[in-house]
């Protein structure tokens, strides 16, 4: 106790010494060693639920379900509730072979019963509440601004920081719970203002509005860690948060977390610190980037194609990660059942799977587009296919995606999405 430079609450201390026991100790104790290391002076509250990036019961990971026993024998509940990232698997929607289904069933997700058992005893909201856009509002987990959040999901976090000016940082698996747990957080990094002026200036000087997954790349890409200020997104966006805009920027944010670590980005007149402070969001000395057409072209002919026969047909087709809002797929079903009426096909040329959260599918199904877009031959699932994909049986099919993310940790094969209309609507070549 003598070691630690934070300061702590007598409450704290408490709990440190063991004054709610030996459980509760170990999980304090883990906090405050990761609020030391990070140089944080004391402990916050956090003021809305939780959100975990750990929601597969992969069979490796032991000591996860032994903790999650050792949180429930002890009688600990989860002060702030939390959401959990999607699914791993979901047989009825995404093709899986015997092999498939064996190594998923027995090797790679065997705890995944378990563990969600252990979830609904320690805190998870509601039994269906999987999905890494929580903050959506049909999923209902959506941060209001200047919360503190203990969340890890980067292309959530991202969006809560940016989009819903919430504070939270790029948190692990498990710290993300045990803020939960107790309710509190170590004060550091985005959770300070000094740290949430932008120390690069993206200024934007495209023709049109760019494909949201490749500009999210060339910014991950070159300012790393960084805080980008995006100047003349805008002018194509608006300045208000609407369905498209949420959209665009949940997709981009998440394009820039996986290929950097961008945590935090303001847009000018539109995000929510840039609109309320302007280019006082801006630190001195901040670095600039400038984005044209042609940056954007090489940064997607600079990403490797893993495929081992690059012409080889595509097996299947994941569109979503992140997960797609209401609009997304309302807007995918228009642009699927025109492009199939152009290319004179009745259904998609490759087994498709749009993902999106329980709760966003069961919104889109009380729409006139929900049975228009199954007529198409797509699937909905609500998995996530990062965990689909990682096997060396799936890793190996060749997939194709519009998803950056996706690209990154997997070897799907990346399009934009105006390219995979195309290949899964069946356009001939000319
Ligand atoms: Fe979501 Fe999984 Fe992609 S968690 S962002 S669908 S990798």
């Amino acid at each position: 106790m003598e070691k630690i430079k934070m300061k702590l609450t007598k409450e704290e201390k408490d709990i440190l010494n063991g004054a709610q026991g030996p459980t509760m100790a170990k999980i304090m104790n883990t906090l405050v060693m990761f609020g030391e290391l990070a140089g944080a002076k004391r402990m916050v509250p956090i003021t809305h639920e939780g959100h975990l990036v750990t929601s597969f019961g992969i069979s490796l990971i032991k000591p996860l379900y032994r903790i999650m026993d050792e949180i429930i024998n002890a009688g600990i509940a989860a002060k702030w509730k939390f959401t959990a990232d999607p699914r791993p698997i979901d047989y009825k929607n995404v093709k899986c072979n015997l092999l498939n289904k064996l190594i998923f069933s027995k090797i790679m997700y065997g705890q995944q019963a378990r563990y969600e058992e252990q979830l609904k005893k320690v805190g998870l909201t509601k039994n269906n509440d999987f999905s890494c856009t929580c903050y959506l509002p049909e999923m209902g987990n959506t941060p209001k601004y200047g919360d503190i959040l203990s969340w890890a999901e980067s292309s959530a976090v991202v969006f809560a920081n940016s989009v819903l000016g919430a504070r939270c940082n790029r948190n692990s698996g498990m710290i993300d719970l045990f803020g939960c747990i107790v309710g509190k957080v170590p004060e550091f990094g985005l959770l300070l203002d000094e740290n949430r002026l932008a120390n690069w200036v993206v200024e934007l000087k495209t023709t049109s509005l760019p494909d949201a997954q490749i500009l999210g790349s060339a910014i991950g890409l070159t300012v790393g860690d960084g805080v980008p200020f995006i100047k003349g997104l805008d002018k194509y966006l608006g300045k208000e948060l609407n369905d498209k805009a949420i959209s665009y920027l949940k997709d981009m944010g998440a394009a820039s977390a996986s290929n950097g670590a961008v945590g935090l980005y303001h847009v000018q007149n539109l995000t929510p610190e840039a609109k309320k402070n302007g280019l006082k969001m801006i630190a001195t000395g901040a670095k600039k980037l400038i984005i044209t057409d042609k940056v954007l072209e090489q940064v997607y002919k600079n990403y490797p194609i893993l495929w081992k026969n690059m012409d080889a047909k595509p097996y299947m087709c994941f569109i979503g990660c992140p997960h797609l809002s209401v609009e997304q797929l309302i807007d995918w079903t228009h642009k699927v059942t025109q492009g199939l009426k152009q290319n004179n096909q009745q259904k998609l040329s490759v087994r498709t799977i749009f993902t999106t959260s329980p709760a966003v599918l069961e919104a889109f199904s009380n729409t006139p587009e929900y049975l228009q877009l199954l007529e198409t031959g797509a699937h909905l699932s609500c998995i996530c296919p990062l965990m689909y994909m990682n096997n060396p049986i799936a890793g190996k099919k060749p997939i194709i995606t519009c998803s950056n993310k996706l690209r990154t940790y997997t070897s799907a094969r990346f399009y934009t999405e105006a390219q995979i209309l195309d290949i899964i609507t069946g356009k001939k070549e000319k």
